[in-house]
């Protein structure tokens, strides 16, 4: 595996691989991997003959400054993994080469509507630094295919808006979520679950199912109550079990005309705040999710 900290060391290096007709695949990430992160790199894997991958802890998407010192940063292990699950290239830049001074990296795509709702007002300025990130990030690498999961879907769907409004020649493969065995998605913040609480974790993905189960046979009212409920009574603190659109991201009130329909919730467990969702249409078996 290559390992690059510099644009221009990873720009040469890409431009050949691309003058020989190479398809480049490429996953972003904040590193801290987990399964989840290294599926991703699997499906890179599957489609391209070069797999990008980064890690780079972007400042810019942290609103909370001792969450961005916090985070952690197991790099030895990270590049491990990477150069153990079929990554060529890993891109690891500095702050610096990122953001260079007086390098004006302003996106102009309007995203409003999808960026002030769900996770967008608990964390004010997050979006806009995920966007400025990634579209830095495709500029440098200028994939073919962009892997990103699902398990964020409001930063993904984010990303296909501004691929769309910038007519950037990237496609973006959404992959779907990867959880533990009893159901609880993956994620670096699972780590610090208390192991008493651990048990009712993956409550979170049975108030998913269930909503699933409800689908147009209850009103979608009802099945919020009933969803919120079941995650309320293990003890979470409930910030929003929401039924959205899946493109518009905006709530829906009646389970017609909609092209998809995912269902949306953030909770705190203890100390822990923890995001899942699940597309209950259309359904997986007759669409792919990715
Ligand atoms: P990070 O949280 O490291 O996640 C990197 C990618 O892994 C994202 O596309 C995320 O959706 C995906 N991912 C995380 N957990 C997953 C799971 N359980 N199943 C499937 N995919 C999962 O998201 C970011 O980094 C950053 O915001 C980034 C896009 C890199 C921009 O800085």
């Amino acid at each position: 595996m290559h390992v690059f900290t510099t644009v221009s060391q990873i720009q040469s290096f890409l431009d050949h691989a691309r003058s020989q007709h190479n398809y480049i695949s490429f996953v972003p990430t904040l590193g801290a991997l987990h399964q989840g992160h290294l599926q991703l790199m699997e499906h890179a894997r599957a489609i391209g003959d070069i797999v990008v991958a980064s890690i780079f802890v972007n400042p810019t998407q942290f609103n909370d400054p001792s969450d961005l010192e916090k985070y952690p940063r197991p790099l030895r292990s990270d590049i491990h993994k990477l150069s153990t699950n079929g990554v060529d290239v890993l891109f690891l830049p500095m702050d610096e080469e990122v953001y260079p001074p007086g390098l004006d990296l302003k996106v102009s795509a309007d995203l409003t509507g999808l960026t002030d709702v769900m996770e967008g007002p608990s964390r004010p300025g997050h979006f806009e630094g995920v966007v400025t990130v990634v579209k830095r990030l495709l500029d440098i690498v200028q994939p073919d295919a962009l892997i990103m999961g699902q398990k964020d879907y409001q930063q993904q769907a984010i990303i296909a808006e501004m691929i769309r409004q910038l007519a950037i020649p990237t496609k973006l493969i959404r992959h779907e979520i990867v959880r533990d065995k009893d159901g609880l998605a993956l994620s670096s913040r699972n780590a610090r679950i208390d192991p008493a609480l651990r048990p009712v974790a993956n409550t979170l993905y049975k108030a998913l199912l269930q909503a699933k189960e409800l689908y147009l046979t209850s009103d979608i009212g009802d099945v919020i109550d009933i969803c919120s409920g079941m995650i309320l009574d293990q003890g979470f603190k409930l910030e929003y079990f929401t039924i959205i659109d899946g493109t518009t991201l905006q709530p829906i009130h009646h389970w017609e005309h909609h092209d998809s329909i995912v269902v949306c919730v953030a909770a705190w467990l203890g100390e822990v705040r923890l995001i899942d969702n699940k597309i209950i249409y259309p359904n997986k078996s007759s669409i792919p999710e990715s």
